[in-house]
């Protein structure tokens, strides 16, 4: 029995689906239009913008409790304080944005994480109003309850991304797993006109896609959280022609992989294709 093992039984607590299904319904409502969900996502930034985000009020809020044990610092100490209160605000749309993209093991914890995040930033709240109010050790030791729940949901937060792989770029492996010489991908006959297949190109499965002369590779697993592409719908048409991932709706430039919509951050990887003796041929370009 390991601390962390209490994490993995959030996962399945299922009786937590209907508050799930609630507050990602409000999210996706709240939360538009997709331009703002992209940038709230990091798709501008190339990764996850929620995580260096939320260093902003635990840097704060900490820099605030070492200052709280020492005395006359309690001007400063309020100033972090209500900083940290500030910077959650983007930190929490960030979060709850990428949050109502995740899986459902992922969305029932996540809640318990925001739930220790709220309970932080009402702590802090009541202890401004402590200090306004003169009572400061009340104050101080509102403030050190928050930064307790800060660092507990911090660890439920750090049990997603490194655990779950949440915000992780799911393609980040192919370059080292795939196949960087020309491998067999199968007969070219085999290969539809406008419909997507998947073939094997060593352990790394190959979204396959035939256009008149053109054909486009990409690798099949999502860099999300890695959904199938070849199940996804393809929209846009010419260079700007994408596949739209069926599982949460990133859409990747099927010219180049770039994440036109995320929740995707990172680019979907391109398989170099050509076709030799009637045969499909595919590598991983270094
Ligand atoms: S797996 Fe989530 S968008 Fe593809």
């Amino acid at each position: 029995m390991q601390p962390f093992d209490a994490m993995e039984r959030l996962e399945r607590l299922t009786v937590l689906d209907p508050a799930v299904k609630k507050v990602r319904a409000l999210v996706r409502q709240k939360i538009q239009p997709q331009e703002l969900r992209d940038a709230l996502h990091g798709v501008w930034l190339g990764h996850p913008l929620h995580p260096p985000l939320t260093d902003v009020p635990i840097g704060a809020w900490t820099s605030a409790a070492v200052l709280d044990l020492f005395p006359r610092t309690g001007a400063a100490s309020s100033a972090l304080i209500s900083f940290g209160v500030v910077a959650t605000a983007p930190t929490a749309l960030a979060g709850w944005t990428d949050w109502s993209e995740l899986n459902p093991p992922e969305q029932r914890v996540g809640l318990v994480h925001a739930g220790a995040n709220y309970l932080a930033v009402s702590c802090y709240l009541a202890s401004l109003v402590a200090r306004t109010r003169r009572k400061y050790a009340l104050g101080k030791l509102l403030g050190f309850a928050g930064l307790g729940s800060v660092l507990v949901g911090g660890a439920i937060g750090g049990h997603l991304g490194y655990r779950r792989a949440s915000g992780a770029n799911h393609t980040a492996d192919v370059r080292d797993t795939g196949a960087s010489e020309w491998t067999d991908l199968g007969a070219a006959e085999e290969l539809p006109e406008g419909s997507p297949i998947v073939r094997q190109l060593g352990q790394v499965p190959v979204f396959l896609l035939r256009r008149g002369d053109l054909i486009r590779g990409l690798v099949d697993r999502c860099s999300h959280l890695s959904g199938p592409l070849h199940e996804g719908r393809l929209a846009g048409a010419g260079a700007d022609a994408c596949v739209v991932c069926p599982w949460h709706g990133s859409t990747f430039r099927l010219s180049d992989g770039t994440v036109v919509h995320g929740p995707a951050t990172a680019p979907q990887p391109l398989v170099a294709v050509r076709i030799t003796a009637g045969r499909i041929e595919g590598r991983i370009p270094a």
